[in-house]
């Protein structure tokens, strides 16, 4: 049965609280936890989300804080840029927020990301605190401190590691959420699987039905799960000099082919892609049993990704990859299984390999 809170360490020393709730209203013990009762809030959300959550999450949390404002930005990765956190910056000045002060960030991961940079940035630093809304948020980008921002074609190239100070999730906002968001965070969640947790990726197996039916218990368990791999990770190596970056697992592909589809597919969608091609290159490194990677990649496919189309130019993909923050000495490091529930970082994938990964993605 999973619990209502998980904390993260470093060093032993508790950081953050991660709770799992079913509505926005203990959001208010949680914030006067953080000594809120004399400081001012920005909720930054965009336009997707405000008119969903804004005012439930701005009444809840009124009596818990000085004054609260909201900062609204246009939805969109397009706009996890540094236009938004210049306007973001722009508005915490005319509303002289200080560095007593606190953001909020109510979204998915683009909230999250820019929320979490502009709160590094402004004045050297302010707290912060994540209000995932969306499934590939609560269990990936919400926890563990990488914010950023997009800079020009270059997916997340500027950002700081900034602890927040709480995630607090709301399991009731999966029920707003479209399909198509919903299983970009299931790509997540099985790359979880996949890296780390063989049997967490048998337990997603067996339940994969009541996942794609929604069973809220089913989903509490698998949140929950994917939270206990990530804050495992993230307290043993919170700036990825190594075990974190296992966590780009089927992300190098993955953003490539962000890039190359102008972003048309989400970021999880990608990531999903990602996954299946860096399966298919274990499985040519000998790492995984050609049946292992036909399972897992049918297991991802049953969730229902989008193929990539009959024209789309692999070898572009793969030029693309050559842009990435994840090279060393103009070497890709790629993320493949050394086995089922075990990652590992090589520098031997070949170009041929990854475009003939990137075929079997197509439709
Ligand atoms: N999303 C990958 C990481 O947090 O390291």
């Amino acid at each position: 049965m999973a619990e209502k809170r998980l904390t993260v360490n470093q060093n032993e020393v508790p950081i953050y609280d991660i709770v799992f709730e079913d509505s926005f209203l203990p959001l208010k013990e949680e914030l006067l936890k953080l000594h809120s009762e004399n400081r001012k809030i920005c909720i930054i959300t965009e336009t997707r989300v405000a008119p969903l959550y804004l005012e439930e999450v701005k009444k809840a949390i009124e009596p818990a804080c000085k004054t609260v404002c909201s900062f609204l930005f246009e939805a969109g990765e397009e706009n996890k840029n540094l236009d938004t956190v210049s306007d973001l910056y722009e508005f915490l000045i005319q509303n002289q927020f200080d560095r007593k002060d606190l953001l909020l960030a109510l979204g998915g991961g683009v909230t999250g990301d820019l929320t979490g940079f502009g709160a590094a940035t402004y004045l050297r630093g302010i707290d912060f605190i994540q209000v995932p809304t969306t499934l590939l948020a609560q269990v990936d980008s919400s926890i563990g401190g990488k914010t950023g921002v997009d800079f020009r074609a270059y997916k997340n190239m500027v950002g700081a590691f900034h602890m927040p100070k709480l995630v607090y999730m709301n399991m009731e906002v999966l029920k707003t959420l479209p399909e198509r968001e919903f299983n970009c965070g299931l790509g997540e969640i099985i790359k979880h699987g996949l890296i780390k947790d063989k049997a967490y990726l048998d337990y997603i197996e067996e339940q994969k039905e009541e996942i794609k039916n929604k069973n809220p218990e089913v989903l509490k368990e698998l949140i929950y799960g994917s939270c206990v791999i990530k804050k495992g990770v993230v307290e043993r190596d919170p700036k990825e000099q190594g075990e974190r970056a296992m966590l780009n697992f089927g992300h190098t592909l993955g953003h490539a082919i962000e890039k190359k589809m102008n972003f048309e597919l989400l970021h999880g969608e990608c990531v999903a892609l990602g996954c299946m091609a860096a399966l298919f290159i274990s499985c040519k490194m000998g790492n995984i049993s050609k049946e292992e990677c036909e399972k897992y990649c049918s297991l991802i496919r049953w969730f229902g990704y989008p193929s990539l189309p009959r024209d789309i130019s692999a070898r572009e993909i793969v030029a693309i990859t050559k842009l990435d923050k994840k090279m060393e000495h103009g070497v890709v490091k790629f993320i493949v299984l050394k086995e089922l529930g075990e990652a590992q970082i090589v520098k031997t994938v070949t170009d041929d390999m990854m475009e003939e990964a990137i075929l079997t993605l197509i439709s």
